[in-house]
């Protein structure tokens, strides 16, 4: 069995099959599934979505892309969300130096509110963090109590072992499987068994041999394929370590 800990069903990507795709989940072996929110609606959406499906859960954030059109009482909405049941985590919230590097200090004060809010609200966090490393690190070691995930890891090894000290699980996707790969490689081979959280980010990051495909959680087989031979194990086996660990983080 599988935890999908990262994938966006609110996405307009599976307007046409959403319910069927959903649940389709428990019988293909997709055990749980934790939606994160890119800002208030798809919050709400992703909380709806665990009210319907008993393996969905989710989670609420402002993500950095989406933080040009929010508003003031945005991040009192998701205060408000994260207090309903079915919220397991605040995210995905962080940093993007990717599509926006001019917004930098607006981008941190967003991330900083939000890391206060899960250490208010005693969630765990859902990390993005693409090309802003330096500044994600800087800003995660102000709040050691903080406990998460950074998901898509694309980090070196040094800050995947800084992170790892200081209690941080790593999230692995379909890029692992690419061929280009190297990176996140070393990082998987360094990352105890016991931090690896496997996440498909669907609709996007298909896996070889689904890549340029829509995404969905059932390809985290070939995630976890992945794992199972750079660990050393057995799929089967990294199927259910990592399931054990999206439990214990997420306290599902
Ligand atoms: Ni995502």
């Amino acid at each position: 069995m599988y935890f999908d800990t990262h994938a966006h069903y609110d996405s307009g990507a599976f307007n046409a099959d959403r319910e069927e795709v959903l649940a389709a989940f428990p019988e293909a072996g997709v055990a749980l599934v934790v939606n994160p929110g890119c800002e208030v609606r798809s919050s709400e959406t992703a909380i709806a979505l665990a009210e319907r499906f008993p393996h969905v859960w989710a989670a609420v954030g402002i993500h950095p892309e989406d933080m040009a059109d929010m508003s003031d009482a945005d991040l009192d909405k998701i205060e408000q969300l994260s207090k309903h049941p079915k919220c397991v985590a605040i995210g995905e919230i962080g940093l993007d130096y990717y599509w926006d590097a001019s917004h930098k200090e607006e981008q941190k004060a967003l991330f900083i509110e939000q890391l206060a809010l899960a250490l208010r609200r005693d969630l765990p966090v859902i990390v993005h963090d693409r090309e802003a490393h330096g500044d994600c690190l800087d800003i995660v070691r102000q709040y050691p109590g903080l406990r998460g995930v950074f998901h898509c890891y694309s980090g070196s090894v040094e800050m995947a072992q800084e992170l790892l000290k200081r209690g941080w699980y790593l999230g692995f996707d379909g890029p692992i499987t690419y061929k280009n790969a190297r990176k996140a490689l070393e990082v998987l081979e360094i990352c105890p068994l016991d931090r690896i959280l496997i996440e498909t980010d669907s609709p996007y990051l298909s896996p070889v041999p689904m890549r340029g495909k829509r995404n969905d959680s059932r390809n985290l087989v070939y995630v976890t394929e992945k794992i199972a031979e750079i660990k050393g194990i057995t799929p089967e086996e990294a199927a259910a370590v990592t399931m054990e660990n999206g439990k214990k983080l997420f306290n599902i």
